[in-house]
């Protein structure tokens, strides 16, 4: 142990039942290691809070392993070199790493990229130029392939990754729908140049998804599931593309849900109207598309054509309060935990 210093560090207790409470977290304080050869020490600044979290604290298997009971929770930080046994990085240099829920973490130089926080806030890393920002322009590009004067819907809307979606598509000349829960998040989806913006929590979302889509949806970006895409399903026009990139409002069910078993008729649509329906993990696309939207973000958020924003929580203490919240919605924009 080569410090005095201490980290504190916050793991799993328990596996959740439903939306994960106060006593599915543990946390202690242990001493600081020191890295090995080839090794950095870190100091947690910035810590992403992300829905696949929530998946990740289940035993059920996924597109990666499940955390064990007993793990420190893991996510993506912003991070700052404390001691260095890797050649190329200092004490003092920043780096994007996955240092999870504590505050000093030891990663292999191999893992790390080096961030410029001279260039743009570092917190940008975890968001918009980061791998919620990439998730919005692989998925929408690759799958979705909006074209000029089509209809684009996306849901959560003014989270990081639908934000982006929504932005990207006007980019590209289509128009956009913005689905989101809240009055303040309509408000915040009209400033983001949104099309149309809906709250899906108030009455008659169909109805109103009807009368904002008269030309029918193209694409439909899924982030959400649940009631939003009962209502958009009706509406995707013919060769209509689906990227699936997540389903928030399941994340935390405890059974299937109620009514009766719709897949035959989700068939029907998807044979009827020749739909694509594409599940997708980010990482899939980074090979090949990875350069470009760093190129093409960084340029877009430069020149002001995407906009972003960030709710930032100061303490690690407050991070699983600060996660639940996000899973309800109660985000305004990328949840950031500000950790030192
Ligand atoms: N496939 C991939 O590689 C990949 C990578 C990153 C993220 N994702 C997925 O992308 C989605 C968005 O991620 P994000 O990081 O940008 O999260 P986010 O939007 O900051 O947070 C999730 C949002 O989901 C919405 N939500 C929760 N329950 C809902 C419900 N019942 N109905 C409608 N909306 C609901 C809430 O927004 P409202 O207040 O608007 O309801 C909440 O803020 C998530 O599903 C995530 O898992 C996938």
């Amino acid at each position: 142990m080569s410090t005095a210093l201490r980290n504190h560090r916050i793991r799993l207790a328990s596996r959740p039942h439903g939306e994960p409470v106060e006593a599915d977290f543990t946390r202690d304080v242990v001493e600081v290691p020191s890295p090995d050869p080839g090794q950095v020490l870190l100091r947690t600044r910035y810590l992403s809070l992300d829905p696949y979290v929530r998946g990740r604290m289940s035993a059920a298997k996924s597109y990666a392993a499940p955390m064990e009971v007993g793990d420190v929770i893991v996510g993506g930080t912003v991070s700052e070199v404390v001691e260095s046994a890797a050649d190329g990085f200092a004490p003092g240099d920043t780096v994007l790493s996955y240092g999870g829920w504590q505050e000093y973490s030891l990663e292999s130089a191999a893992h790390l990229r080096r961030l410029d926080p001279s260039a743009v806030p570092v917190t940008t890393a975890l968001g918009v130029l980061g791998m919620p920002g990439f998730t919005a322009y692989a998925g929408l590009l690759a799958i979705g392939k909006p074209q000029p004067g089509e209809t684009v819907a996306v849901a959560a809307a003014t989270g990081p990754v639908g934000s982006a979606v929504g932005q990207i598509a006007k980019l590209h000349g289509a128009r956009a729908i913005g689905i989101a829960g809240g009055e303040q998040k309509v408000a915040r989806m009209r400033e983001l140049g949104f099309d149309a913006a809906l709250d899906h929590r108030a009455p008659e979302l169909a109805g109103r998804l009807a009368a904002a889509s008269p030309d029918g949806i193209d694409v439909y970006f899924e982030n959400v599931g649940g009631a939003v895409w009962d209502a958009v399903l009706p509406r995707l026009n013919e060769f209509a593309r689906v990227p699936v990139c997540g389903l928030a409002a399941l994340y935390n069910a405890t059974s299937a849900p109620e009514g009766p078993d719709r897949s035959a008729q989700l068939m029907r649509e998807v044979l009827s109207k020749s739909l694509t329906l594409r599940g997708f993990i980010q990482r899939e696309f980074v090979p090949t598309m990875f350069e470009d939207f760093l190129r093409d973000m960084t340029d877009w958020v430069a020149s002001g054509k995407v906009q972003h924003t960030e709710d930032i929580t100061e303490g690690l203490d407050r991070a699983p309060e600060a996660f639940v919240g996000m899973l309800r919605g109660q985000n305004f924009g990328k949840a950031i935990i500000q950790v030192s």
